[in-house]
């Protein structure tokens, strides 16, 4: 028998308020056409006043527990992955306990930007497999639009902000790919390009900061790490392309996500898109897009499922698992 983390619940949660593109026509030298067609975003949700990271987090794991038929005290342990946390400290993770009423276990945070959900997925799962944890709530949420410069069209029109949420359970599996769960995990980072997308702020300058991005370059390493860090972590799970129901990518950039599925031989009819209707959530864009797959149906029971991110640091991975 091989011990396996399981996805037994997911959820999310979506701010009220849409901003379409041409909103921004009206404060910004842009238009809804570049913005389609150099990122596919079309829409993106901003949090209200009042509402925060952890509030949206907690929106998503409420989800996910109502999805598994459990509650807050069944779980052992809380990850938030997360770059906008409400305060820079406490973490945002045990805001969400809190929250949930979850009075034992633990929580806490993971810092990897955009490829933060992958970092969390990998964290939980390496809990579970140490038996330090039967049930994990790994989350993804963000409020990006608090960092956003408005004045900066070429970052402020490609963020959004939203939460989801994955419940996973310790099973015994068989020990092949056919196993329920995270079958292989895949991280990296290489501090030598921190200055392609940072917050210019801190506790060093005693400000929040805004979002500063040279977007060409992270495109530059895009494609290419997401496709070996997806080819690397199929590789340890024993899965081919062919194998693969769905690849769930980081909704950074349809043209990233599409040149990353070309590479990986994959059709764009196996990959999950959401883009078009979230922007970029940076760890929150996976979980959701997990959960609204599996809403729209498209994520059944038994899936094969690669997802990769890249972000800030840079900081990029995969993680390969069947639903
Ligand atoms: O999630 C974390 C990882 N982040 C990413 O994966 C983001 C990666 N990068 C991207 O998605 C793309 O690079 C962007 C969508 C950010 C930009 O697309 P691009 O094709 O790389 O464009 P560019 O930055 O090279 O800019 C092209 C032109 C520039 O004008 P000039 O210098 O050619 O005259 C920009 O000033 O587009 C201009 N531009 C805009 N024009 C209208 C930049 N932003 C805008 C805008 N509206 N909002």
């Amino acid at each position: 028998m091989t011990l396996r983390a399981a996805v037994i619940g997911v959820g999310h949660y979506l701010p009220e308020r849409v901003v379409p593109n041409a909103e921004f026509e009206k404060t910004l030298d842009t238009n809804d056409e570049w913005i389609r067609a150099r990122s596919g975003i079309e829409r993106r949700h901003f949090a209200a006043e009042g509402e925060t990271t952890s509030s949206m987090a907690a929106a998503a794991a409420n989800k996910a527990l109502e999805h598994a038929g459990l509650t807050a005290q069944d779980v052992d342990a809380i990850i938030v992955a997360t770059s906008t946390a409400d305060l820079t400290f406490p973490s945002a993770a045990t805001m969400v306990q809190a929250e949930l009423g979850m009075t034992t276990g633990f929580a806490f945070d993971v810092q990897a930007v955009c490829a933060g959900f992958v970092f969390a997925l990998s964290n939980a799962n390496a809990l579970i497999l140490s038996g330090q944890a039967k049930r994990v709530l790994v989350i993804g949420a963000e409020t990006f639009s608090r960092i956003m410069d408005w004045t900066d069209r070429s970052t402020c029109v490609l963020f959004g902000d939203g939460a989801g949420a994955l419940l996973l359970e310790a099973y015994d599996g068989k020990g092949t790919s056919q196993d329920r769960g995270i079958l292989s995990t895949d991280l990296n980072s290489d501090g030598r390009h921190k200055d392609l997308l940072y917050v210019d702020g801190g506790v060093s300058t005693g400000t929040t900061g805004y979002l500063r991005m040279q977007g060409n370059q992270v495109f530059r390493h895009a494609v290419e790490k997401l496709a070996a860090t997806a080819t690397k972590a199929m590789e340890r799970a024993g899965v081919e392309s062919s194998d693969v129901d769905w690849v769930v990518p980081h909704q950074a950039n349809i043209r990233i996500i599409q040149g990353t599925a070309r590479k990986l031989g994959l059709p764009m009819e196996n990959v999950v898109v959401t883009v078009q209707d979230h922007g970029n959530t940076s760890a929150a864009s996976i979980p959701l897009a997990l959960s609204v797959g599996h809403e729209r149906g498209q994520i059944k029971d038994g899936d094969l499922i690669v997802t990769e991110a890249i972000g800030g640091g840079l900081a990029w991975g995969a993680v390969v698992l069947r639903w």
